[in-house]
């Protein structure tokens, strides 16, 4: 049966995971824009690859569930991009620290979302398509984060605080992205 509370709850998840999406694809140009190793930049274009595979699968599903972008879609673009040009600019180590962050906030956005979907009393065939689309995404940004703590992202100077700062705009990105 179709349930539009449900539906309505599904689009929603989408449209977040959407800007989410499209926000790691941005951070991930503006970070290939600057950074010129060539080791650290393969792995971050395979890494953007991985990205745009994700945002080409909830645009797919936002078709289906006729759900809109978030109205802060543009603003997202805009400093998502702007925030891996930023930390790219502050060096290399600083880059990855900033992904180490966004893929941690992204990894504990898509396990609440899984836990969701599978805690609901009733399944369909559209959530169980979202469970499934949520996570293989999330086994990548969990790769994501390794691979950057691999090429030595905690090596950036002041760490601690650049990850948390990034955290916070990360958050409050979702939490924005989730009410508009
Ligand atoms: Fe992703
Ligand atoms: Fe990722």
């Amino acid at each position: 049966m179709v349930n539009l509370g449900k539906n309505r709850d599904m689009s929603s998840m989408i449209r977040v995971n959407h800007a989410g999406e499209s926000g790691a694809v941005q951070i991930y140009k503006g970070q290939l824009a600057i950074l010129k190793n060539p080791a650290v930049r393969s792995q971050i274009q395979e890494m953007l690859a991985h990205e745009e595979e994700h945002l080409k699968a909830f645009d797919a599903l936002m078709k289906e569930h006729k759900a809109r972008p978030t109205v802060l879609s543009p603003l997202w673009h805009v400093s998502a991009y702007g925030l891996g040009a930023i930390t790219a600019l502050l060096g290399e180590k600083a880059a990855l620290a900033c992904t180490v962050a966004v893929e941690e906030v992204i990894d504990e956005h898509y396990e609440s979302q899984r836990r969701h979907l599978i805690n609901q009393p009733e399944k369909s065939q559209e959530s169980e398509t979202l469970l499934a689309t949520i996570t293989s995404c999330q086994e990548e940004e969990a790769l994501h984060k390794n691979i950057a703590l691999e090429l030595g992202a905690e090596e950036a100077t002041g760490y601690r605080l650049l990850t948390k700062a990034v955290r916070g705009l990360t958050r409050t990105a979702v939490w924005l992205s989730t009410r508009v």
